[in-house]
């Protein structure tokens, strides 16, 4: 039996935002009018199932885990807001066969990104974090020596997306030459130039920051015979993803003193929480800047997170948007027009989420001739065995068109604004 919603007060719609949430996501969805209930840490097992099982909609971070079981469990359910870059620990397929939105930020940490790797540019061009630790251990040692100002010397940049073209600005701004490779074409920034290839970039730049995604062709992407082009003396950083850089050979090249530092922020095998011992062989390599996957956790890419999220879970509720959910079909949709004093005027907006199968659009035509409906505006977005249809009709028409939408066989779920 398809599932059907209709408009009820906002003040009903419940939302229950896990895992500390930031305040400023909350007061968005209370300032929409939402009930928020907020709490600090992550929920598992029945706490979580009895958390979730009056929530119209569920936020968590990455702690969470949505299962199937979970998914299913939530009967009212209309969206999950995931308050973080990744969705792994979102069932996305069972949500999307149940036409729940799942909704995230994939870049509202890219600043943040790209602030930390500037920093480290600076710091290992100085040695900066080697001399703070003798000074720790009661060592002054004053010298000049491996020392260099980063103005003039050249940036490559390998991935010029979000953040390596950030990154790119930034660099210029401190007077460095920035050289980047991409598989696809970018507009250069600046005075940003494309180099030819890879070993074109790691042949000329002094230092060299990572910023590719997770993929086939990028794991495993800077290995011995790469590392062996970088020029004597040139640092790497990577804060993109642990699969991306051999760190064997990256230790060879460090403890032999061909390259002369590093930076790393993520790695192949992650502790999965605080009390786990972090292994790996750049431990105690010289120069080199180790940190716990924190290139995009800072307190402004949180807040950033939080309302980038909130506004999409808003949109969904209020308007029926899909713009931003990363498992259904989007679809971007005009306001429904102001409700004036007479609620009667405005129209009535009907979503609809259904199987994407041959025929099931002439079924809902059918329904739709058949109640004679004027309709103002209809919306269709299809992906793969998804599809999701939002219509405006005159509000006399509302009802009896989410009805026999809902009695079509393909229908998953239906929801009426107004
Ligand atoms: P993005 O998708 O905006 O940019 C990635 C760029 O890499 C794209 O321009 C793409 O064309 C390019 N690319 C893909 N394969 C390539 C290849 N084989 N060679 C050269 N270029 C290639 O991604 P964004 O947001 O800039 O993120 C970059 C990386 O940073 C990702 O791996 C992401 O997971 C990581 N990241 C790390 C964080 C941290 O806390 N350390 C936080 C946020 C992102």
């Amino acid at each position: 039996m398809a599932e059907s919603q209709t408009s009820f007060p906002k003040n009903k719609i419940r939302l229950v935002l896990l895992e500390g949430v930031h305040e400023d996501g909350r007061a968005m969805l209370e300032g929409e009018g939402f009930d928020v209930d907020a709490r600090p840490g992550a929920l598992e097992g029945e706490a979580l199932t009895k958390a979730a099982s009056d929530a119209h909609v569920l936020g968590v971070r990455s702690k969470t885990q949505l299962t199937q079981e979970i998914i299913d469990s939530a009967g009212r359910l209309l969206a999950i807001g995931c308050f973080c870059a990744g969705t792994n620990q979102v069932d996305l397929a069972r949500a999307s066969r149940l036409g729940i939105p799942v909704f995230n930020a994939p870049f509202s940490n890219t600043r943040s990104v790209a602030e930390m790797t500037i920093s480290e540019v600076i710091a290992l061009h100085r040695r900066m974090f080697d001399r703070s630790a003798q000074m720790h251990a009661g060592q002054w040692d004053k010298s000049a020596s491996g020392s260099h100002e980063v103005r003039g010397r050249t940036l490559g940049i390998v991935g010029y997306g979000h953040i390596g073209s950030q990154v790119s600005v930034l660099a210029e701004a401190m007077g460095m030459r920035v050289l980047y490779y991409d598989v696809d074409t970018k507009l250069p920034l600046g005075n940003a130039r494309a180099a030819g290839s890879l070993e074109e970039l790691l042949r000329e730049s002094d230092a060299v920051t990572l910023h590719v995604p997770a993929t086939g062709t990028t794991s495993g992407m800077i290995g011995a015979a790469r590392l062996a082009l970088m020029k004597p003396g040139a640092i790497l950083i990577n804060n993109a993803r642990g699969s991306v850089v051999d760190n064997d050979a990256l230790s060879a090249a460090l403890r032999d003193g061909r390259l002369g530092g590093a930076a790393l922020d993520v790695f192949p095998v992650e502790p999965a929480s605080r009390g786990e011992v972090f292994q790996s062989v750049l431990r105690g390599a010289p120069n080199v800047i180790l940190t716990p996957h924190v290139g995009g956790s800072t307190l402004e890419a949180q807040a950033s997170i939080a309302t980038e999220v909130a506004g999409k879970l808003a949109r969904f509720i209020n308007d029926g948007s899909t713009i931003g959910a990363v498992n259904v079909p989007q679809v971007d949709l005009p306001d429904q027009g102001v409700r004036g004093g007479d609620a009667g005027a405005r129209p009535h907006r009907i979503l609809h989420f259904h199987r994407n199968v041959p025929g099931v659009l002439s079924r809902m035509h059918e329904v739709i001739a058949s109640c004679g409906a004027n309709i103002s505006g209809e919306y269709l977005r299809t992906d793969g065995e998804l599809g999701y249809v939002v219509l405006d009709v005159d509000p006399t028409d509302g009802e009896a068109l989410a009805k026999g939408l809902r009695d079509v066989p393909e229908t998953i779920r239906t929801r009426v604004l107004w």
